[in-house]
């Protein structure tokens, strides 16, 4: 996926030349990436790994649908580095008769996404919409426990894979109450108690809400889901991430508070993600000014765009993606990287109620790896610290001894690895990394989220 064409600003990056070296001798390359100098204007050429810059994420929507089609297989697989099912891990999909589960899109999804190295949001679990006709019609505690259950069997079959999960879809009215539905007729605890089960079924996974039209700072809205995320923190309810949709179509456009929006809710100590983004025709000032409110604050994790051309989106008619129809880069596609490459001005929150209590300057294990020999060869992965952040660092990784190698990487809970560069990656958990190399030579990096904890991750390195 992402992450090949160069490293984070200020470190390893590989030059048009080294790059043009890659594939024809790797023991060459390798000794290229060596004597290559940091690259203060390094500019990443694809989104995934312009955000991996900054440590963030670049995503986008997929459709299981659409996956023998390689024209958006090529795009998707190329620029993003998290995925979010358009509809595969929705309650009517995941459920369809009571108490039977059906996962086969999803780990469609899934599968794809893990197997071109990226990471996936799970989206959703408990929702007005989409719902299996069987949890229409139900109500009151049978309701409850239903979706109790669902969330308990949904997250069981992902559990430990995922990144992200938007528990809770779409709970508030525009004017800042709460949306009637079947599920807040159970009771207005309904959301609480979707989170606190959601973190007991997997505790590894960031816990969102997700909703639309929660942009604007002003808006009753966006406040009444402040509030919300406000009283949970207060009093402890489970909660990791805020999803603004950013659905800037159907006449909505971005306010000039955005970015407001988002340090405000990151102050609360949640991460912020823009989750559905897409913009009516496409505006380049706009997909450029979402991008650099994002980029302009330390907890806003990353961007996910709600499918790849213009062709794939719920409202193709207003043409508001990256891509157009035949899979050309737009105007915005340009725009959207050249705010990611910029970098940020960022902003810290007023009050980091979750923030480190430890400065992440230094390392708290052994950083360098013993080589492991099981291709009769031998190789070493040397970690190096990179950037930091509030809530983050990056570590660099050089493996030397082997041009062909397998690094396994295991950070310690509750950490998690965020993003990559410079290699193929899979995630037999989101603990869990197995890198190889993709052709950009053998200095590659991750970037790590601590959630309060800033020991280095475990290395073993296989060559083959
Ligand atoms: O797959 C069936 C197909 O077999 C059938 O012939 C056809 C007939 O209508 O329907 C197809 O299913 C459609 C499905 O998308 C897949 O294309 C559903 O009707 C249609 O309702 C569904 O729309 C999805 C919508 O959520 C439903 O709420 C969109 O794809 C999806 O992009 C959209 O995503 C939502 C987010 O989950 C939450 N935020 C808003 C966002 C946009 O509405």
């Amino acid at each position: 996926m992402a992450g090949s064409s160069s490293g984070p600003r200020g470190r390893w990056w590989r030059s048009p030349a080294t790059r043009a070296l890659a594939g024809v001798a790797t023991v060459a390359a390798t000794a290229a990436v060596l004597v290559t100098a940091p690259g203060a204007d390094a500019a990443a050429s694809t989104l995934g790994a312009a955000a991996a810059q900054s440590g963030r994420y670049f995503g986008t929507a997929i459709a299981a649908g659409r996956l023998n089609d390689s024209a958006y297989t090529t795009i998707a697989a190329r620029e993003f580095n998290m995925v979010t099912p358009e509809n595969e891990m929705k309650p009517d999909a995941t459920e369809p008769n009571q108490n039977q589960f059906n996962f086969s899109a999803g780990d469609q999804v899934y599968n794809w996404a893990v197997s071109h190295g990226s990471r996936v949001r799970g989206h959703t679990l408990a929702w007005h919409g989409q719902q299996p006709g069987w949890m229409q019609n139900m109500s009151g505690s049978s309701l409850r426990n239903a979706m109790i259950n669902h969330i308990q069997k949904v997250m069981a079959h992902y559990q430990g894979k995922l990144a992200y999960w938007d528990v809770v879809n779409e709970a508030y009215n525009e004017d800042g109450s709460r949306r009637q539905s079947n599920l807040q007729g159970t009771g207005n605890d309904w959301i609480e108690v979707a989170f606190k089960t959601a973190r007991a079924a997997d505790p590894s996974v960031k816990l969102c809400y997700n909703d639309y039209n929660i942009d604007n700072w002003s808006y009753a809205k966006t406040q009444g889901v402040y509030r919300m995320v406000q009283d949970f923190k207060s009093r402890g309810v489970p909660i990791d991430c805020v999803g603004l949709q950013a659905h800037f179509t159907g006449g909505s456009s971005v306010p000039g508070n955005f970015q407001q929006t988002i340090s405000s809710f990151a102050a609360l100590g949640v991460d912020v993600a823009l989750t559905e983004v897409d913009v009516t025709n496409a505006n380049t000032s706009q997909y450029s000014a979402l991008t650099q409110a994002c980029m302009n604050v330390a907890r806003c994790v990353g961007i996910t765009v709600w499918g790849v051309r213009d062709s794939d989106s719920w409202r193709s008619s207003e043409s508001p993606l990256l891509f157009d129809g035949g899979g050309n880069k737009k105007a915005a596609y340009n725009s959207v990287l050249n705010a990611l490459n910029a970098g940020g001005t960022t902003t810290t929150p007023t009050t980091t109620p979750t923030g480190p209590t430890t400065t992440p300057t230094g390392p708290t294990t052994t950083p360098t790896t013993t080589p492991t020999t099981p291709g009769g060869g031998s190789c070493t992965a040397t970690l190096s610290a990179g950037q930091s952040w509030g809530d983050r660092y990056n570590l660099n990784v050089a493996v030397s001894g082997a041009g062909s190698w397998t690094v396994t990487m295991n950070v310690p809970s509750p950490e998690r690895i965020s993003s990559t560069w410079n290699i193929n990656a899979t995630w037999p958990s989101s603990q869990v990394l197995i890198a190889t190399p993709n052709g950009s030579g053998n200095n590659w990096g991750v970037t790590i989220m601590s959630n309060g904890n800033w020991n280095w991750p475990s290395v073993s390195c296989s060559s083959s």
